[in-house]
């Protein structure tokens, strides 16, 4: 009690770290100054926006997994240009990552190869491999041709927190902790890139995301996802496997029925919780729902990729205990969404 009215009557400035955030491309310069000198910065990709330091900096690196607090065996996602910088960076270029990056680069979609020497341990959690994206945003384009030179990002939040899709949604998860964020404004997919293991035939999805098996199986036929159920030690290789993960801090709840989340979330407001409610389609406009924090989204595969950690975002920010989600249907196209909420809803 006592310490509270001390704070409350206190005068001088709380010090806080604030970082720059820099509109668009106006502020790539200062962005490749700071990660020049070894700093973080956050910049927007298609899918969500990613905390970067410059990959062969091994003490920049370093300051990412602190930053996140995210472990040193978790690899991170290296960012280049286009095919022509991946390659050195790799032991090998099969036959897979040549079809799959001509098709797909530059976009959502990240490649595991055989790491070169010269790409420091740190980046990939001490691993032979290492994962390689070419993103398509432009202000992630330009700002890897002003550095020149690949740049290490794993998604900009607190470990196994929700990704960021926004600027603000870095700002505050990391806003103290790292140098500066590129505003490039929402991001177009909203889930995080497909992530395939080319140094296996076939080739393995080990993340479902925006690319999905139909669309990677038309350029590299029999392409396979990974097991559901991985033992330890795959998931120890790719840690985005592991079961908690892409969580909000409320609880999330999945339900296989529309009739069944409104009745769940009602008996959960009716005990006292605050309670989101996410369903689809768009225009669903059944929310005569009382206390319940309503959210529609768009029905279509991209359309609720790019909404739903918006909508998660914003369901905890209005201080929502617990959120009930609707699942999306089967089939392939809407892999990656149920992927993340049921990561998000493990516990
Ligand atoms: O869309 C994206 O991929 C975003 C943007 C910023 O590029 N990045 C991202 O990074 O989601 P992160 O660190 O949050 O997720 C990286 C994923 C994890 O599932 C990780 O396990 C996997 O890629 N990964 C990274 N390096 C790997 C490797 N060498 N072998 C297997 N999996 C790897
Ligand atoms: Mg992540």
């Amino acid at each position: 009690m006592a310490s509270a009215k001390r704070a409350r009557y206190r005068t001088e400035p709380v010090p806080v770290s604030v970082p720059k955030i820099w509109p668009a491309q106006d502020g790539v310069a200062e962005a490749v100054a700071v990660l020049r000198q070894g700093g973080l910065v956050a910049f927007p990709t298609e899918t969500v926006y990613g905390l970067g330091a410059r990959a062969l900096d091994a003490t920049a690196v370093g300051r990412i997994f602190a930053a996140k607090g995210r472990p040193p065996r978790h690899p991170l996602i290296v960012h280049v240009s286009g095919e022509g910088d991946a390659r050195p960076l790799a032991l090998g270029w099969p036959a897979a990552a040549a079809f799959l990056s001509c098709a797909f680069w530059p976009g959502p979609l990240t490649l595991v190869v055989d790491r070169a020497d010269r790409i420091p341990g740190v980046v990939t959690g001490g691993g032979p491999s290492v994962a390689i994206r070419a993103p398509a945003h432009p202000v992630a384009r330009a700002l890897l041709a002003a550095l020149g030179e690949p740049i290490a990002a794993p998604s900009a939040n607190r470990h196994q927190s929700l990704s960021p899709t926004t600027a603000a949604h870095v700002v505050a998860q990391l806003g103290g902790v790292i140098d500066g964020v590129l505003d490039g404004g929402p991001c177009a997919a909203g889930i995080e890139s497909t992530v395939v293991d080319v140094r296996c035939i076939p080739p393995v999805i080990l993340r479902p995301g925006p690319i999905d098996r139909d669309a990677l199986s038309r350029v590299v036929p029999g392409i396979v996802a990974a097991s559901p159920r991985m033992g330890d030690d795959e998931q120890r290789a790719s840690p985005g496997l592991a079961r908690r993960h892409y969580a909000p801090r409320a609880r999330l709840l999945l339900e296989r029925t529309k009739a069944g989340a409104v009745d769940a979330a009602r008996a959960l407001a009716a005990d006292g919780s605050r309670v989101g409610l996410v369903v689809y389609p768009e225009d669903d406009a059944s929310s005569e729902s009382g206390a319940l924090l309503w959210r529609a989204l768009p029905c279509d595969p991209a359309g609720y990729g790019r909404a739903i950690y918006r909508v998660l975002h914003e369901l905890d920010d209005e201080g929502a205990d617990v959120i009930v989600v609707l699942a999306v249907p089967e089939g392939e196209a809407w892999r990656a969404v149920a992927d993340r909420l049921e990561r998000g809803s493990s516990s």
